[in-house]
């Protein structure tokens, strides 16, 4: 049970889930193809933007003959609203990309389309390197520890910093400020870089960053806690019967036809094989769900209504307390596989194991090392976390065993209250506290300048999604604040410019 409990959600973490697109980047393709791939938005898009690639450079950290190569970096750029005239240009927003399509984080974060024409803003979303189009090995980049050795949180910031660079100056736009936003792991990326580039960003809109979950900084046992307590609040029955259904499953694999039974119960398009994918399907229906708790009918990682684990817990409620509890949370989860009421079948093989090896799944196993465990108060079975056994697992699948400890050393994290009141300026976490990444997130205010803007029912960057009618007051007030606080470094890199030139 502990293992899988640990690398399965590392698999699915954040987002994965959804496909990423093919095409391959050779590291050199010639000018000509490059020109090619210049093109504008796809048909599927919300947001519009064009679409550029950048011959970004492989290895920043090293002087080896090889890592002066390059590979084709995209980012989408709108300037509709941008001002810019020849002495006042408005200011550059930029989010820095994270594990994932960055055409479909574009299209997640509404926000910036919403703020850009009051601040007369060019808008830059950059991709990470190694996910959607920006493989540097095309379809070969994830195929071992010699391509995917490349891929880490430094280099991606580095690339942000030279793409960055080269813009403002093509577009003569040095004296702009730019400010990056990002949320999730791109919510680490964009405080990061703030930290070790304040020469080129003036600010940082950290959404649901959860920089301190590694090390013991925050009780690894925390995130589940956080997703059990949405569900508790929700309904205290919900909640029990969630956790009283993890026996109930493994008991049918010692049954002769508890298999068959099962995949009954759940639908599948196949019969299972093991109860572990029907567990996993279960599990992360919850962890998601409760990331994605949001106030509003939303599509992020998948279709879902208002408040979902509010729903999910009056599905639950609604069965008769003796009814089998399989069947209880099946019907759960289903609203999170079936809102679109399109599913004919379920797929839990292939929904748990279909994925491979992923960008996300080295950088766990590389650098992101974030121990998480299942107290006895969970809803879910009760797990540890050990590092070797972590580790091991690693050797196995790439050949390589985490710095469980360097993103602490690299970016700092612990007596981030001390270290940061002293150092470092122009940083918001924004937070919610339905998310369970918030426990590993910065909740208190460290400076004046470095603030928490902590909502209590919010949950996963749900302030960078597109402004609706049904806003909650508590929301619509986040980013009222937030967009007074990026006004104010604005306003004080003016005034600080006009003063010195
Ligand atoms: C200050 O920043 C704003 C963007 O908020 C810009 O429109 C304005 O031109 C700048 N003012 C000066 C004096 O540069
Ligand atoms: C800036 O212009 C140079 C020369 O045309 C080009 O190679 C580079 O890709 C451009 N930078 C960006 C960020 O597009
Ligand atoms: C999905 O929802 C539709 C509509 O309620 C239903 O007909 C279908 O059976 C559901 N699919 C599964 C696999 O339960
Ligand atoms: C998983 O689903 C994909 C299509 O969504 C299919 O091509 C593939 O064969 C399935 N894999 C298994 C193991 O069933
Ligand atoms: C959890 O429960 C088990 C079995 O009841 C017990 O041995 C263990 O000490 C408990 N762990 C904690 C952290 O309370
Ligand atoms: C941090 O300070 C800001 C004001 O700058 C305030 O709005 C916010 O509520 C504070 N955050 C916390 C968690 O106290």
């Amino acid at each position: 049970m502990k293992e899988m409990a640990v690398s399965f959600l590392f698999l699915f973490f954040f987002f994965t889930v959804f496909a990423t697109t093919t095409v391959s980047n050779p590291i050199f393709f010639p000018a000509s193809a490059h020109q090619s791939l210049i093109q504008s938005k796809g048909p599927k898009s919300k947001t519009p933007y064009k679409a550029l690639f950048f011959p970004q450079i492989l290895d920043h950290f090293t002087f080896l003959p090889q890592s002066s190569n390059i590979f084709y970096q995209k980012y989408l750029i709108n300037s509709d609203y941008w001002d810019s005239g020849p002495h006042h240009k408005g200011p550059i927003f930029i989010y820095t990309g994270n594990e994932g399509n960055i055409e479909w984080f574009a299209d997640n974060t509404g926000f910036l389309f919403d703020i850009a024409p009051k601040f007369r803003a060019l808008l830059v979303f950059i991709e990470h390197r190694f996910y959607g189009e920006s493989k540097p090995f095309g379809k070969d980049s994830y195929k071992s520890a010699k391509t995917l050795g490349y891929l880490t949180s430094q280099q991606a910031l580095a690339d942000f910093a030279v793409l960055i660079r080269s813009l403002k100056q093509n577009l003569s736009a040095e004296a702009s400020p730019v400010v990056v936003f990002g949320g999730s792991y791109g919510g680490m990326l964009a405080a990061w870089f703030r930290l070790k580039y304040p020469h080129i960003a003036i600010g940082a809109l950290a959404s649901s960053a959860p920089i301190l979950q590694f090390d013991d900084i925050t009780p690894w046992t925390s995130f589940y806690d956080a997703v059990s307590k949405d569900f508790k609040d929700a309904s205290k029955n919900c909640y029990e019967v969630i956790k009283g259904s993890w026996d109930d499953l493994l008991a049918l694999s010692t049954q002769k036809e508890g298999l068959v039974e099962l995949s009954r119960t759940f639908r599948t398009c196949r019969d299972l094989q093991s109860v572990y994918s029907a567990r996993d399907w279960l599990w992360s229906a919850f962890v998601y769900t409760a990331m994605v708790d949001y106030p509003m009918e939303a599509n992020f990682m998948m279709p879902l209504p208002a408040y979902p684990v509010q729903q999910m817990c009056r599905i639950i409620d609604g069965f008769p307390p003796k009814a089998n509890k399989l069947t209880k949370v099946f019907s759960a989860a289903s609203l999170y596989y079936n809102y679109s009421q399109t599913e004919k079948c379920f797929d839990l093989e292939n929904a748990t194991n279909a994925h491979g090896l992923s960008g996300w799944d080295w950088q766990a196993c590389t650098e992101m090392v974030m121990p998480m465990s299942c107290s006895n108060e969970s809803m879910f079975p009760p797990s540890t976390f050990d590092y070797k056994e972590f580790g091991d697992d690693c050797m196995k699948k790439y050949g390589v065993r985490p710095k469980p400890h360097w993103i602490t050393t690299e970016f700092g994290g612990n007596r981030i209250k001390q270290v940061l009141k002293r150092f470092g300026s122009n940083i918001i976490f924004s937070s919610g506290l339905r998310d369970p990444w918030s426990r590993g997130s910065v909740l208190k205010n460290i400076s004046s300048t470095i603030v928490a803007l902590v909502t209590e029912k919010g949950a996963h960057h749900v302030d960078l999604r597109f402004a609706s009618k049904k806003d909650p007051n508590w929301l619509i007030e986040q980013r009222r604040k937030e967009e007074e606080i990026i006004q104010r470094w604005i306003d004080e890199y003016n005034a600080s410019f006009l003063m010195d030139n």
